[in-house]
């Protein structure tokens, strides 16, 4: 499924996450991940997720950004954030829709990595739960 959702990028790190499948009968439609990390204090990380092709348009992605924050919530973490690639329209469509905000990251609540900060192609993300 990372395969198909993001054929050009490293794979993931899956220790340490939690991740989620959702099935359509036997099928495999879709899938997502997220982490606690530490920003200034411990905040949610939706570090992955994709919706296979065919399961596209039905608000997926949407029903997985509110299963993890309930995930979060119940560990009483207070904060979801995420980012987006620069021209990921359909993810900040969801975003935005779910309450998420951009924020501009600094060396402590960057997501996407040191040496990328500053430079276009990201967008960072951010909710109060
Ligand atoms: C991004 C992804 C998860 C969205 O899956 P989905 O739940 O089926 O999302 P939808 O197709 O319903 O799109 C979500 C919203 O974006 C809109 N949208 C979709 N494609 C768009 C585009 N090319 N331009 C503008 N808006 C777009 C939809 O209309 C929808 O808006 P709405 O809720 O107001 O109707 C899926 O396309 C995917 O897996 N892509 C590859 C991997 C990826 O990019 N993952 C996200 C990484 S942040």
């Amino acid at each position: 499924m990372e395969r198909l959702c993001f054929p050009i990028d490293a794979p993931p790190v899956f220790a340490g996450a939690s991740w989620h499948i959702g099935w359509e009968g036997e099928e495999p439609a879709c899938y997502c991940a997220w982490k606690a990390v530490d920003h200034d204090g411990v905040v949610g990380f939706l570090y992955r997720g994709g919706v296979l092709p065919a399961y596209r348009g039905h608000g997926l992605q949407r029903e997985m950004i509110r299963l993890r924050e309930t995930e979060m919530r119940q560990r009483s973490i207070a904060v979801s954030v995420t980012y987006t690639d620069a021209d990921g329209a359909a993810s900040m469509h969801s975003l935005i829709a779910e309450g998420y905000r951009p924020y501009a990251p600094t060396p402590t609540t960057t997501l996407s990595g040191l040496g990328r900060l500053g430079r276009v192609g990201f967008v960072h993300w951010r909710k109060d739960l």
